[in-house]
């Protein structure tokens, strides 16, 4: 199969689609005919080295984190899906022809198969800061960097459970947030004033996604400290608030049949931008940009 992949660390220039071994799907996995995967901030992380602790890179290194695809390979102690079935879900590698999947859900039939690759590590994401935060109707929650694939589906997804949301993003993206429900501030000096203003109350919860905003500003937001969860600000649990980067925190299976159900309820809609595998290059600098709105997706 070809697969997308780097042989020395680097910006996304070092990136090549070529050949590359078949993976198989081992017990409690599937093996997917990769239809859509989406590019994550992860992925240009683990492209950079930035995530490599120091040590040279080994062999070539593969790239993708979710996909949607078509079932072909199905492994020990799985049921419940078959050869044949139309999925979306999280595993890595999935830049590739071929993907194996760790936790997947039936991808509705009325969903684009972009739209549900850019739903794996969002939507995981997303209901796992919801549900460490407790969120429930009639909460009033700060999202900091609700334009982007994590955001803005941690953002319908809070409005799906009833809860108020005030989200910050740059002024290009104020629109955008509005359109999907939110209520837009400017992020930037003076974001906690604004919020407040734009809360007309207390808030229940903050959800630090994009990690750049003090951690001091986003405590004085929230009831207390623990009501602070960052997947991106790593250093912010030194301070009380909570930071979660999945494992242990994640029900990965349980958060895609949400999302599933969503989608079709259309009280989820992401954005997706698609580009060929072979112009992965581009995607990956539009995401490092860091300016996203919605989501980035490979398509075969
Ligand atoms: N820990 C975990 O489990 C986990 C899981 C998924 C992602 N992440 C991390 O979470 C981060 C966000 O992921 P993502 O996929 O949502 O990224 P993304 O799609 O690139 O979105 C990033 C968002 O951040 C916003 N932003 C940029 N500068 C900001 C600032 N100064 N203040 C507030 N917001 C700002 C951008 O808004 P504008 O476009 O309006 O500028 C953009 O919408 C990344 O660092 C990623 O690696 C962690």
């Amino acid at each position: 199969m070809r697969a997308l992949q780097f042989t020395a660390y680097g910006d996304p220039d070092v990136l090549e689609w070529a050949e590359a071994p078949d993976p198989h799907a081992g017990a409690e996995q599937i093996r997917v005919v990769v239809r859509a995967a989406s590019v994550n901030p992860i992925d240009w992380k683990v492209l950079s080295g930035a995530l490599s602790g120091g040590e040279r890179l080994a062999g070539p290194g593969y790239l993708g984190y979710d996909a949607a695809g078509v079932v072909d390979e199905v492994g020990d102690q799985v049921v419940g899906v078959s050869v044949g079935d139309d999925v979306f879900g999280c595993g890595m590698p999935t830049q590739a022809e071929y993907a194996v999947l760790d936790s997947w859900a039936v991808k509705p039939s009325s969903i684009d198969w972009a739209v549900a690759a850019a739903a794996g590590v969002a939507g995981e994401t997303a209901e796992r800061g919801l549900r460490l935060l407790g969120v429930t109707a009639g909460d009033t929650l700060f999202i900091d960097g609700g334009a982007g694939g994590v955001g803005a589906v941690t953002v319908q997804m809070a409005l799906a459970r009833g809860a108020k949301v005030v989200a910050s993003a740059s002024q290009a993206n104020q629109d955008y947030l509005r359109e999907i429900g939110a209520t837009p501030v400017l992020y930037g000096e003076g974001i906690a004033a604004r919020a407040r203003a734009a809360a007309g109350g207390p808030f229940q919860a903050v959800f630090d996604v994009a990690g750049k905003t003090p951690i001091e500003d986003l405590i004085s937001l929230a009831p207390e400290p623990s009501q602070v969860v960052s997947i991106a600000n790593f250093a912010a649990g030194q301070t009380g608030a909570r930071v979660t980067g999945g494992g242990e925190d994640s029900r990965t299976v349980e958060a895609l049949a949400l999302v599933a159900e969503l989608l079709v309820q259309n009280k989820l809609v992401i954005k997706v931008q698609t580009f060929p595998f072979h112009r992965a290059a581009e995607a990956y600098r539009i995401s490092q940009d860091g300016h996203m709105r919605g989501k980035l997706v490979l398509v075969p």
